[in-house]
């Protein structure tokens, strides 16, 4: 077997150093994907609108305002709950928790499709690609309520 060719020991770990550098820098300046990153699109947004209305609607209420004791899944008091966490943490709460009298009844593309509206109805905007149903529930994109600088 011929073994690879090398760079220098010391140059060869200049390089690696420096590209840890640059994967460091460029994980500071951008925090990693944020909802602010258009991760879903409208038209999921909109398939989202249908189920959250015949299957969520009743208890948080026709425009996620809550409904007592059924918390609101927008404005201030949901991003108090959900700014910091991901994707991830909210679709699987949803997932195993919800509709709390038939909790696991949403399929995947239904899952991200309700995550998807209740961010658009959050005010985050919609991209080009849809959230992926079968990556929702370990989806690392981070809920900020307030836009990144
Ligand atoms: C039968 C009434 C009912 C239905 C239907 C229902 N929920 Fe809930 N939901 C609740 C209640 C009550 C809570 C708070 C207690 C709990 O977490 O179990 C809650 C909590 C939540 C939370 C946590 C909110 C927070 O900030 O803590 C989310 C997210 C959520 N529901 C999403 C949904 C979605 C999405 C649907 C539709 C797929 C849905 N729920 C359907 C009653 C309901």
């Amino acid at each position: 077997m011929n073994k690879r060719p090398s760079l220098p020991g010391r140059r060869r770990t200049l390089f690696v150093m420096g590209l840890a550098g640059l994967v460091a820098a460029g994980a500071v300046a951008q925090g990693g994907p944020t909802v602010w990153d258009g991760v879903f699109n409208a038209e999921q947004a909109e398939r989202g609108r249908e189920i959250y209305a015949t299957t969520c609607a009743l208890c948080h209420g026709p425009a996620l305002g809550g409904v007592e004791s059924a918390p609101p899944l927008t404005g201030d008091q949901f991003n108090a709950n959900w700014s910091g966490t991901t994707i991830a943490d909210l679709a699987e709460r949803i997932r195993i928790s919800m509709p709390v009298d038939k909790p696991g009844t949403l399929s995947r593309p239904q899952l991200a499709a309700v995550v998807a509206y209740i961010l658009k109805v959050d005010g985050f905007p919609a991209g080009t690609a849809a959230l992926d149903p079968q990556l929702v529930t370990s989806s690392p994109v981070k809920i900020i309520s307030n836009k990144p600088e």
